[in-house]
């Protein structure tokens, strides 16, 4: 088992809930879990597996306490690592920012040398724009709570499967 690290950033407790149910598909045992507001930055440096997500907020905008992060996280050297995202917004009343925060902190953990893994379908959702598209896919695990509640789980099943061989 890869050393995996998981870590997220919520408001209202969407994406801390599907943080929790991520980890119970890897597996409780297999992997440390942190808000962002309560780690120490450089503690990523610890890992193998990064699994990272974060709502969108504002238009397009990241929590502050992804924001916080960056001044550490920008001095990191993650070559080597890999990293995988997880993003919560709302497609409906959101579409133009769909999801922007994940292909944010995706480019910012790319600059920093990971690779990534876990790229996820555009099929089935709503949305007009998004800096989490890329060439057609989402950078990560498109979720959206405040409409397709009921596909979070199967979503989030499918979606470990697909990283499971970079866990292992
Ligand atoms: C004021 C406000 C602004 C929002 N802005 C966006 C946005 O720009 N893009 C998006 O995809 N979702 C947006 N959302 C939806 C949230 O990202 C979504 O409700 C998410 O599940 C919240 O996650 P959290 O509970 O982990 O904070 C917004 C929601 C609110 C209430």
């Amino acid at each position: 088992m890869k050393k995996t690290v998981l870590v997220w950033a919520s408001q209202t407790g969407n994406t801390a809930d599907a943080a929790g149910l991520i980890a119970d598909e890897i597996g409780r045992d297999d992997i440390d879990m942190f808000d962002v507001a309560n780690l120490t930055i450089t503690r990523l440096l610890d890992y193998d597996m990064l699994v990272i997500g974060t709502p969108t907020w504002g238009l397009g905008e990241l929590p502050d306490v992804w924001l916080n992060a960056f001044p550490v996280l920008d001095e990191l050297d993650l070559t080597g690592k890999r990293a995988a995202f997880f993003g919560l917004g709302d497609q409906l009343v959101y579409g133009e920012w769909y999801l922007d925060a994940m292909g944010i902190l995706h480019d910012r953990f790319v600059a920093r040398g990971v690779s990534v893994v876990g790229h996820w379908p555009n099929d089935s959702y709503e949305l007009s724009a998004s800096k989490a598209l890329r060439e057609g896919a989402f950078v990560g695990l498109a979720l959206d709570a405040d409409n397709q509640h009921h596909l979070t789980k199967d979503r989030i099943r499918k979606w470990v499967c697909s990283i499971r061989p970079f866990l292992d």
